[in-house]
C-alpha cells in the first residue's frame, strides 16, 4: 500500500537585531502542519531576537566570526540539527561560500528597499531609509530574494512597494517598511518552501 507523508521542513532564522520580523515568522508558523521554526541563529549575544527565541522556547545558536568565516560556517551543526532552509531577517554578516553551497537555493533574505537600488555593504537599517529620502524617491518598499555571495544580490522572489510622502522621515519610512515586512515576509517564506516541498512515498 502507498502512503504519502509530508516531510517536516525545518527553518533556521538568522538575525542580528531586535527580531520583530523573526517574531512574526515564529507566530505565523506556530501551528503550521509541515513547516517549523527550529532554530534562531545570532551573531550578537545581546540581540533582542534571542529574548524573543526564549519567549517562544525556540533553540538558539550564537555564532562566532572565526568559525563562521574561516572554518565550517556552522554547516555541520545546521545539518546535524536537520535544518532545511535558512531565513535571514536582519542578519548583518555576509553569508560565506561554504554555507551557500551547503544550502544552495535554500537561503533567503529580506531587504528594506527596492533592490538593486539601496543595497550592498553598509546599506542596512536607517542608512537605507536616509539614502532613499535624500534621493527624493517617490517610492520604496521591500525585496525578498535568494542569497548569494554578494550582499543583497541574489535572484529576486518578490518586491512590494510603498509610497514615500514628501513629509516622510527616515523613521516614518522605516515604520511603513517594517509593516510591509511583517505583513508579507512569513507568507513569502511559506510559498518558497511549498514550491520546494518534497513528499516521501512509503
Ligand atoms: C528589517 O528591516 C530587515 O529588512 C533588515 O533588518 C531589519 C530587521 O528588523 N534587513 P527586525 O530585527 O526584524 O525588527
Amino acid at each position: 500500500m502507498m502512503h504519502t507523508t509530508t516531510i517536516q521542513k525545518k527553518i533556521a532564522v538568522f538575525a542580528s537585531g531586535a527580531g520583530s520580523n523573526t517574531e512574526k515568522i515564529i507566530i505565523y508558523f506556530a501551528s503550521h502542519p509541515s513547516i517549523s521554526i527550529s532554530l534562531i541563529v545570532s551573531n550578537k549575544a545581546n540581540a533582542g531576537v534571542l529574548k524573543i527565541a526564549a519567549t517562544y522556547s525556540i533553540n538558539t545558536l550564537l555564532i562566532e566570526k572565526e568559525k563562521f568565516f574561516t572554518q565550517n560556517a556552522y554547516t555541520d551543526e545546521l545539518k546535524n540539527l536537520g535544518i532545511d532552509f535558512i531565513v535571514l531577517a536582519g542578519f548583518l554578516w555576509r553569508i560565506p561560500k561554504k554555507l551557500i553551497e551547503a544550502y544552495s537555493n535554500k537561503i533567503i533574505n529580506i531587504h528594506p528597499a527596492l533592490l538593486p537600488k539601496y543595497g550592498g555593504k553598509g546599506m542596512y537599517g536607517h542608512y537605507v531609509h536616509e539614502a532613499v529620502i535624500d534621493a527624493k524617491e517617490k517610492e520604496s518598499g521591500i525585496t525578498i530574494h535568494y542569497v548569494d555571495e554578494q550582499y543583497d544580490h541574489g535572484n529576486i522572489i518578490t518586491q512590494i512597494k510603498c509610497s514615500v510622502a514628501e513629509n516622510d522621515t527616515p523613521d516614518s519610512l522605516a515604520e511603513k517598511i517594517h509593516q510591509l515586512e511583517h505583513q508579507f515576509f512569513p507568507s513569502t517564506i511559506e510559498k518558497c518552501l511549498m514550491e520546494q516541498k518534497d513528499s516521501l512515498t512509503l
